[in-house]
């Protein structure tokens, strides 16, 4: 597809204007942007999910009894649904495209983005006059009205240090001032894209609100600079050390001088640049799972000619769902393969199918490489067999 072709789920914009136009710069309300959108989940669904262990669940209430703003953590006993006032309160359930497939399949829309920036889709909701208050996030994200009325309002860009209400468990702005004309109401199908650091507030307007929220991640310096120099260390031998060999004689032997710091930050940042390992990192790094303890790994290693056998027997290989991954080219032949935060040098072709959302079947044996990569990826259980993954579904 090209990226100046219209997409309606962008309202007509083509990829390339949304992004030269808006990504990470400034909102964007399309009004339906999945037009005839039937959500792929209920309220009542919703809830049986943030009551099964290890989903990440989180109940607002505005006006809880224990003050305002209560926030309270799944998994919940499905009884304290039943004790929820009638409105003012919110309940998110995070990453639910890890256990709906129609959910995960809406990320496909998204295709116009890299897919390892995207974190999850949240889903929330609310009763009349629920929200979680006027705030800011760190991210892309877009909102995507499944059922019922939200309303949305923006408060434009907020410095990192405007204040926020002390004593509770959200971080909610002291002060929102809607913008002029940045005030609308969703409706099923429609979406507001935000890019980070928008004051916003979205407030349900009717009894069976959802919003799906489609968030993407972005490491903060903080992240990328440890975890970098992290996996860097690892891989430095202990004799590469600050060196000062022919330097001069100190004035005063306890100073810290320019030229040692000089010589400090050029052995810091010499050895950081480093573009190879810098790309092993990073694919690493962007395809690490949300959830690790979802990885399940396999017990027993599967023999290579045990899997080709049953591929040809006629069985198919999934991804696990919340698996990620990403590739990156070597040279023309070669690439590196990266799944839930590891890394695998394999031929470009296959690395391309597996980070693609095409079938795995017998088809991919042809690809050189493919039984021994299949084999690893299963036994660290970013890949499943579909006819076994069935039987352990999560049931929502
Ligand atoms: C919500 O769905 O209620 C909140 C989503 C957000 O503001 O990020
Ligand atoms: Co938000």
């Amino acid at each position: 597809m090209s990226s100046d072709a219209p997409l309606p789920m962008l309202g007509g914009l083509s990829a390339a204007d949304f992004l030269r136009d808006h990504w990470q710069r400034r909102p964007l309300l399309i009004r339906g942007a999945f037009s005839g959108f039937e959500c792929p989940l209920t309220p009542d669904e919703l809830a049986g999910l943030a009551c099964e262990e290890g989903v990440e669940a989180r109940l607002v209430e505005e006006h809880g009894e224990g003050g305002p703003w209560q926030v309270r953590h799944g998994p919940f006993d499905e009884t304290v649904f039943g004790t929820l006032p009638e409105r003012d309160w919110t309940l998110l359930v995070q990453a639910v495209d890890h256990y709906v497939p129609e959910v995960a399949e809406l990320l496909e829309a998204f295709d116009f983005l890299p897919r390892w920036r995207l974190d999850d889709i949240m889903i929330s909701y609310a009763p009349p006059g629920g929200s979680v208050g006027p705030h800011v996030d760190q991210y892309d994200v877009f909102l995507l009205q499944g059922m019922g009325r939200r309303r949305w309002q923006l408060g434009g860009l907020v410095p990192d240090d405007a204040p926020i209400i002390a004593g509770i468990d959200l971080r909610i702005l002291e002060r929102f001032e809607v913008e002029a004309g940045n005030d609308w109401v969703l409706e099923p199908g429609d979406m507001l894209y935000l890019p980070p650091g928008w004051a916003h507030h979205g407030v349900s307007q009717s009894d069976d609100c959802l919003t799906l929220s489609v968030g993407f991640r972005a490491p903060s310096a903080d992240e990328a600079i440890t975890s970098f120099a992290d996996y860097l260390g690892e891989q430095l031998p202990a004799s590469l050390r600050y060196s000062d060999a022919g330097m001069a004689a100190p004035g005063d032997p306890a100073e810290l001088d320019d030229e040692a710091v000089a010589r400090m930050r050029r052995f810091i940042l010499g050895t950081l640049d480093d573009p190879a390992r810098l790309a092993q990192w990073f694919g690493r790094v962007m395809t690490q799972p949300k959830y690790v303890d979802q990885l399940v790994p396999n017990e027993t290693p599967t023999a290579p000619e045990a899997l080709v056998a049953r591929l040809q027997e006629g069985a198919e290989l999934i991804r696990s769902p919340g698996s990620r991954f990403a590739w990156r080219a070597l040279d023309e032949q070669d690439a590196t393969l990266f799944a839930d935060g590891d890394g695998a040098e394999c031929a470009l072709p296959l690395a391309r199918l597996l980070a693609s959302e095409a079938p795995l079947d017998a088809e991919a044996l042809a690809l050189p490489g493919a039984p021994e990569l299949l084999a690893a990826l299963l036994d660290a259980g970013s890949l499943a067999w579909a006819d076994e993954f069935e039987a352990d579904e999560f049931e929502g």
